[in-house]
C-alpha cells in the first residue's frame, strides 16, 4: 500500500510510543472482540485499522481511547506535551477517563457527535467549554478553527444547514480545538461521496498529523487507509497483518 507522501513520517529513534496496548482482551458473552492484542502507536503516526465487520475495530478504537474498558490488558498513554508521566488508561475510573478524553483526545465519528440544535461555532466552542474555558474565550478559538478548515461564513449555521462534508469539517474542528494529542476517527468519511471523502480526509490528516499529532482511524476504504503511514488488519480481535513504517518501540519493549 502506498504511503501518504505529503506527510512523510520520520519517527525519531527512541521516542516512546504515545499509546501502547498490551494483551488487550474484551469479550461480549461468547464473542471475543479483542484477543490479547498488542499495539504501539508512535507520536505523529497515522494508523488505519481495517478488517471485516465484527473483527474488533471499533472495540479496539474505543478501548485505546478510554471509552470502553478492556476485561484484561493495559493501554499506556504518554502525552508528549505533558510533564506528567504515562497514564494507564484501562485502570482509570469513569470520571478520570472522561477527563482524559476531553483534555487529550479528539473524536471524529461517521455522524452523531455534533449537536444539531447548536450552530457550527457553538459545537466547536463546546469542546473547550466542557474543559472549563469561558464562552467568551472559546468562541474566537472556535472561529479560528472553522476558518482554518474552510468554513468561514458558516459559523452561525446549524448542523442541519450544512452539507455532509461541511459537517465533518465542523467535527474535525471540534476534535482539534482543544489541541488533541491523539485523534480517534471511526469511519470518518463513511457517509460521504468519494470526492468529498478525499477532501475531508486531507483536512483531517493536515489538522492532526500535519501538526505533529497522532491519528488513529477505523476505515473499510482501502483508498482512505492508503493515505495513512501504517495499516493494520484485524481478524477475530487480533492483528492479522501490520503494514507500514517499523515501530521503533516494538523491538525494545520494556
Ligand atoms: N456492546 C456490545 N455487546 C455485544 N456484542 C458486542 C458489543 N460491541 C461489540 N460486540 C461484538 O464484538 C465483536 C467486535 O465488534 P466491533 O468492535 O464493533 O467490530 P467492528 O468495528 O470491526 O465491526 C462483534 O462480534 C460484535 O458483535
Ligand atoms: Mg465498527
Amino acid at each position: 500500500m502506498q504511503q501518504n507522501t505529503s506527510h512523510p513520517f520520520h519517527p525519531s529513534a527512541g521516542t516512546a510510543p504515545v499509546l501502547s496496548a498490551r494483551d488487550l482482551t474484551r469479550s461480549f458473552g461468547s464473542t471475543t472482540a479483542l484477543d490479547r492484542l498488542g499495539l504501539d502507536i508512535q507520536v505523529g503516526e497515522s494508523l488505519a485499522i481495517m478488517g471485516p465487520s465484527g473483527s474488533g475495530k471499533s472495540t479496539l478504537l474505543h478501548t485505546l481511547a478510554g471509552i470502553e474498558r478492556p476485561d484484561a490488558g493495559s493501554v499506556l498513554f504518554r502525552d508528549p506535551s505533558a510533564s506528567t508521566g504515562p497514564v494507564e488508561i484501562a485502570a482509570l475510573g469513569e470520571s478520570a477517563r472522561s477527563r482524559l478524553r476531553r483534555g487529550s483526545f479528539g473524536f471524529v465519528f461517521q455522524a452523531g457527535l455534533l449537536i444539531p440544535e447548536l450552530t457550527a461555532i457553538e459545537n466547536v466552542a463546546m469542546a473547550l467549554m466542557i474543559n472549563g474555558v469561558s464562552r467568551a474565550a472559546a468562541l474566537p478559538r472556535a472561529a479560528e478553527w472553522l476558518r482554518a478548515l474552510g468554513l468561514a461564513g458558516m459559523e452561525e449555521r446549524r448542523i442541519g444547514q450544512l452539507s455532509g462534508g461541511q459537517a465533518q469539517r465542523v467535527a474535525i474542528a471540534r476534535a482539534q480545538v482543544t489541541g488533541a494529542t491523539v485523534t480517534f476517527a471511526d469511519e470518518p468519511t463513511g457517509a460521504l461521496d468519494s470526492a468529498t471523502s478525499s477532501e475531508v480526509l486531507d483536512i483531517l490528516i493536515d489538522a492532526t498529523v500535519g501538526r505533529g499529532n497522532t491519528l488513529v482511524m477505523v476505515t473499510h476504504d482501502p483508498q482512505v487507509a492508503a493515505r495513512c503511514h501504517r495499516v493494520i488488519h484485524l481478524l477475530d480481535g487480533r492483528i492479522q497483518h501490520d503494514a507500514g513504517v517499523p515501530t521503533p518501540g516494538a523491538e525494545a519493549r520494556s
